[in-house]
């Protein structure tokens, strides 16, 4: 019977052969594999032309999209009033919803063939959508701000939506107006009731009448 020590294990050169195996290769550095601005073609029966027109505009509504998204969590955190709590709510759905947009978009752009926006710096560098202070503002103005933001995105979808049509890129088309533009327009609504002066408790026509008697 073989003792225990009889036994070979693994040498000392396998076990160090194995550990570099195991050992994650980390600080890698190379060139990358496809620049920003160029086309990977893809079979999607779409001109490489038509592919790096939409790109090029989907690009300008995500860094829009981005920053109205960025914008949102700022107002969700620096609400205050007496409509703090359902603003402190509606900001952050909004912001959930402008979210999922940003997936669509960027993902859409990959499918082209295109390389998405993704990091900050290159978002503030293309965003049209004026920048806030860093300070906290008024629940007014933090409305006004986000509704002209809304409507620069608007502005440009539906522009970019009929030039996607014109150019056969219906997919891209069907994004902007199905999801991008009525996602926009419905948040422009809920955000602008907020902006009508009405009396919260008592009806100015009816105190009127009162004191008219
Ligand atoms: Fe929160």
């Amino acid at each position: 019977m073989a003792s225990r020590s009889d036994k070979r294990g693994p040498s000392y050169s396998d076990i160090e052969e194995g550990t570099k195996k195991a050992t994650p290769l980390t600080h890698q550095h190379a060139h990358e594999i496809q620049p920003y601005g160029k086309i990977a073609k893809l079979p999607i029966a779409l001109d490489e032309k038509v592919c790096a027109a939409s790109a090029d505009n989907l690009n300008q509504i995500l860094a829009d999209t981005i920053t109205l998204r960025d914008l949102y969590k700022k107002h969700h955190w620096q609400v205050s009033g007496h409509t703090f709590y359902q603003l402190h709510l509606l900001f952050d759905k909004h912001h959930g919803e402008q979210d999922e947009l940003v997936d669509s978009i960027a993902e859409r752009i990959q499918s082209l063939g295109a390389i998405s926006l993704a990091m900050a710096a290159d978002v503030a560098e293309t965003t049209i959508i004026p920048r806030p202070p860093k300070g906290r503002e008024e629940v007014p103005i933090q409305i006004s701000r986000l509704l002209e933001a809304h409507e620069i995105i608007l502005r440009e979808a539906r522009t970019m939506a009929r030039d996607a049509a014109e150019a056969g890129d219906d997919g891209t088309n069907d994004l902007l107006v199905s999801d991008v533009i009525r996602a926009n327009e419905l948040q422009v609504w809920f955000l602008s009731e907020h902006l009508v002066d009405v009396p919260v408790v008592r009806a100015e026509q009816a105190k009127a009448a009162s004191a008219g008697r």
